[in-house]
């Protein structure tokens, strides 16, 4: 693991988008792993300014995203399909055929897990950004889940939907459920990038880099893993 501790969530941003338009312009039809929360909004900004400045193409670019919620459609503002539309995807050149998500609303879920399950199987993820929760969790792969679990779905932590409430009108809304990769989708991807800014998030940073590896702290797993970068401004590394 290598860590990179900055001063302030601002060159977090910035020097995640360096990791990202690397891989980019070393393979311009790289497969990009993406996340929401509020951790890479900073990156996805720097992403679209760049976009219109130089413009980086994202025309053969491929995306997978992590997880999205189990009962909102792609036209519900809370969705992860129209957070990534809103931050990144409609102000950059990709092809929307080229971005996956999970499709929230499907009629049978276990169907659906196994679709995603499949795409991610036929398209290795050459960079996984990552946030983490409080709680550990990466996706929502929340604490307790098994290390060699593909795309499923999973009952969210009270934890996770307490701190997600505030993207919502109640936390009545935050819905209960969601369809994540699992850590063995994660765990394939060729390389990843985990972000982590201020003081809620010092303790699970301590606890991946320095704790037991135990499915109890789920970041953990990342440890096996040969390639992972992760960035953390100062609070966020206040424990290590
Ligand atoms: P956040 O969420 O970026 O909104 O803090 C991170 C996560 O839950 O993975």
């Amino acid at each position: 693991m290598e860590v990179i501790v900055v001063d302030n969530y601002d060159k977090l941003s910035k020097k995640a988008f360096e990791i990202v338009k690397e891989s980019i312009i070393n393979k311009p039809n790289a497969n990009l792993g993406l996340a929401t929360g509020s951790t890479p909004l900073g990156l996805y900004k720097e992403m679209v300014k760049e976009f219109e400045n130089s413009k980086t193409s994202y025309k053969n670019v491929k995306t997978f995203n992590l997880d999205e919620y189990i009962g909102l459609s792609q036209d519900n503002e809370q969705s992860y399909f129209k957070f990534m539309r809103n931050n990144l995807f409609d102000y950059i050149d990709i092809d929307f055929e080229n971005t996956y998500i999970p499709f929230g609303t499907a009629s049978n879920v276990e169907n659906e897990c196994v679709r995603y399950n499949t795409i991610l199987e036929e398209n290795i993820v050459d960079l996984q950004v990552l946030g983490i929760g409080v709680n550990g969790h990466i996706g929502f792969n929340e604490p307790g889940s098994l290390f060699y679990e593909g795309v499923h779905v999973v009952k969210l932590d009270e934890r996770t939907r307490n701190d997600n409430a505030r993207f919502f009108e109640s936390k009545n809304q935050v819905p209960t459920s969601a369809i994540t990769m699992g850590i063995k989708n994660i765990l394939s991807c060729k390389k990843i990038l985990l972000l982590a800014s201020g003081k809620a998030k010092a303790k699970a940073i301590y606890e991946m880099i320095h704790g037991d590896i135990l499915e109890t702290m789920p970041a953990s797993a990342l440890r096996v893993h040969p390639n992972v970068v992760i960035i953390v401004d100062k609070e966020a590394a206040s424990l290590l």
